[in-house]
């Protein structure tokens, strides 16, 4: 094979491509935070009705005007404040190309996160030659809003991703210490990623009125429509605009615009159900893990719930898999990751499986 790393970008020598764990033999995927199957008659109808009514020998709205149109009716954005992308990992990836502007005198862009935290803010800022900084969160996994502020004030990141509820802690950052963080941030783009309001009530999108720089970024994925692979932002009006020059015209297909704009408009109370039903299960699996004593599972708000493990990750992770159960282990980044698992919360007999795995362990 040739030799291409002379024109690479070097950041990519340090990154691998994004591999899903799906092999044989997996009897329960609680890995990636996907909801169960949504089995309602009634959104099925909706779904066949929207693939029937799209026209395939044409391209796609270049606007998306519909999906936008349903957005802003359930959200209360405007139209021309949302940003669609193929999943919130291209609207991450479009926001970085357009502000990917080194500021005066520096050699490259800063974004900046708490950490642990959803990992593609970081790989998509090191593929586009941002330098991503990360602040540890504090012992409860909340905003450590003093370090947070300091490296504001140090590294002038041009955005700052905050996960709210946070991948893959499960909480939500607490609202007086987003507020602190948004009063100090400066001129930056602050991106709340909404991903997992759904499961955990209020959205902070209100508070754009008060924080013009705030972005809510939101996503179709984590309620059951991944394949649709759509998510959006929404932001200020001229920073939409801008960013919106840097989009492929026609980046999202003409069947997921058309299928989510009529699940939104049409079937929300059925994701809502399905919702509900994943929160209580939710609380289940969490009540059945804290049961059997020696693990420590974290307050969720979102699809999952992270564990603190009595042995290593690794080690409980590879026994889960060996018992058809795949997990999420964090232990690869090491300290008090070590110990750690995120366990997607999946369909009943599915989350039974996990936790008679985990019982199967034997006692911590
Ligand atoms: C916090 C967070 N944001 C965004 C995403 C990705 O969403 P999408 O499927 O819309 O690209 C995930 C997926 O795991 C996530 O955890």
């Amino acid at each position: 094979m040739a030799d291409w790393s002379s024109l690479l970008r070097p950041e990519l020598a340090d990154l691998a491509a994004y591999v899903s764990a799906r092999h044989d033999g997996i009897r329960a995927h609680l890995d990636a935070n996907e909801a169960p199957p949504l089995r309602s008659p009634r959104l099925r109808e909706v779904v066949e009705r929207a693939v029937a009514r799209t026209a395939l020998e044409r391209y796609p709205d270049a606007r998306a005007s519909e999906l936008r149109a349903r957005i802003a009716e359930r959200t209360g954005a405007r139209p021309e404040e949302l940003l669609i992308g193929t999943g919130s990992d291209e609207v991450i990836a479009l926001v970085l190309t357009a502000m990917a502007r080194p500021r005066e005198l520096a050699a490259q862009a800063v974004v900046l996160t708490p950490s642990p935290t959803f990992v593609m803010y970081r790989i998509a800022a090191r593929a586009h030659g941002v330098r991503p900084v990360e602040v540890p969160l504090d012992s409860s996994w909340d905003l450590d809003v003093r370090a947070m502020a300091r490296a504001v004030e140090v590294v002038q990141p041009s955005v700052v991703f905050l996960a709210s509820p946070n991948n893959p802690t499960g909480n939500r950052l607490s609202d007086d210490r987003v507020q602190s963080l948004l009063a100090v941030a400066g001129d930056a783009l602050v991106v709340i990623d909404e991903a997992y309001v759904d499961f955990a009530g209020e959205s902070r999108r209100s508070w754009r009125g008060r924080f013009p720089r705030l972005g809510i970024m939101r996503t179709l994925s984590k309620v059951g429509l991944a394949a649709l692979r759509v998510g959006w932002l929404e932001a200020d009006a001229a920073l939409v605009g801008e960013v919106d020059k840097a989009r492929a015209p026609f980046n999202v297909s003409a069947t997921s615009q058309a299928i989510a704009a009529d699940v939104l408009s049409e079937a929300w109370p059925e994701i809502e159900a399905n919702v509900r039903a994943i929160v209580s299960e939710r609380e289940r699996v969490a009540s059945e893990v804290r049961a059997l004593g020696g693990y420590d599972v974290a307050p969720s708000a979102a699809n999952f719930l992270w564990i603190g493990t009595p042995q290593p990750a690794a080690a409980v992770s590879a026994e889960l898999l060996a018992r058809g159960v795949l997990v999420r282990s964090f232990h690869a980044a090491g300290g008090r990751l070590a110990n750690r698992v995120r366990v997607t919360t999946g369909a009943r007999a599915d989350n039974d499986r996990f936790l008679e795995a985990l019982r199967s362990l034997g006692s911590p």
